[in-house]
């Protein structure tokens, strides 16, 4: 694990170095080019969205937050190596421990990309982590969802998760649908929901 944690770490250093002069190393798919130059992006733009939480920290995710820049963004990943790619605030932690670490209400955005079915797999974990996260969102805050749908990815499709069931459909932040497939050759999927306002 050190040794994992040492060659982040050196990575993200490196990468923060050749980003600072302004040439970001990312994918350049069509998945994550909607998402970072549209749905991000939107979700800066928004007045009502202020405190956001990304899941899932990657190499290519590091720059997220700063896509954010007038929001106040927390990320969280299970892995404590992977840190080094996360943003400031920073929690380690199981997504399924979510509301041991956010209060309730509290955000206002959640993106969970690329979590689901990649780590956050059994059914229990998967309800109890978009519980969690239902319960940590403000009343009209959203969830987006990023998933693949093929195999071994799909082993627990968002239509079989009671806990999105409490949620609302909801646009994709900067597009007018509530779902679409970003990336064929992967099926990779996003979906947004909002959690209802208060009656
Ligand atoms: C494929 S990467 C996706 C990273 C990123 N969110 C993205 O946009 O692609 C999946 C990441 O989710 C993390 N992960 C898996 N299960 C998790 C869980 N239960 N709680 C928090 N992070 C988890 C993994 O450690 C891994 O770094």
């Amino acid at each position: 694990m050190p040794a994992k944690a040492d060659l982040y770490r050196t990575a993200a250093r490196v990468l923060g170095t050749i980003d600072k002069r302004g040439w970001v190393l990312r994918y350049r798919y069509g998945d994550r080019r909607l998402l970072e130059d549209v749905v991000l992006p939107t979700l800066d733009r928004d007045p009502a969205v202020e405190n956001l939480l990304l899941v899932g920290c990657a190499w290519y995710t590091r720059h997220y937050p700063q896509l954010l820049p007038r929001k106040r963004v927390t990320t969280m990943e299970i892995d404590p190596a992977k840190a080094a790619f996360g943003g400031d605030p920073h929690i380690v932690a199981d997504m399924t421990d979510i509301a041991e670490h956010l209060a309730p209400e509290s955000l206002d955005a959640v993106i969970c990309n690329g979590v689901l079915g990649w780590g956050l797999d059994e059914p229990d974990a998967v309800e109890s982590a978009f519980a969690g996260a239902a319960a940590c969102l403000r009343p009209g805050g959203l969830f987006l969802l990023g998933w693949n749908d093929i195999p071994p990815r799909n082993g627990c499709p968002p239509d079989t998760i009671a806990a999105l069931d409490g949620l609302e459909i909801a646009d994709i932040p900067g597009l007018e649908t509530h779902s679409l497939i970003a990336l064929e050759r992967n099926q990779h999927c996003y979906q947004a929901y909002r959690k209802p306002q208060a009656v």
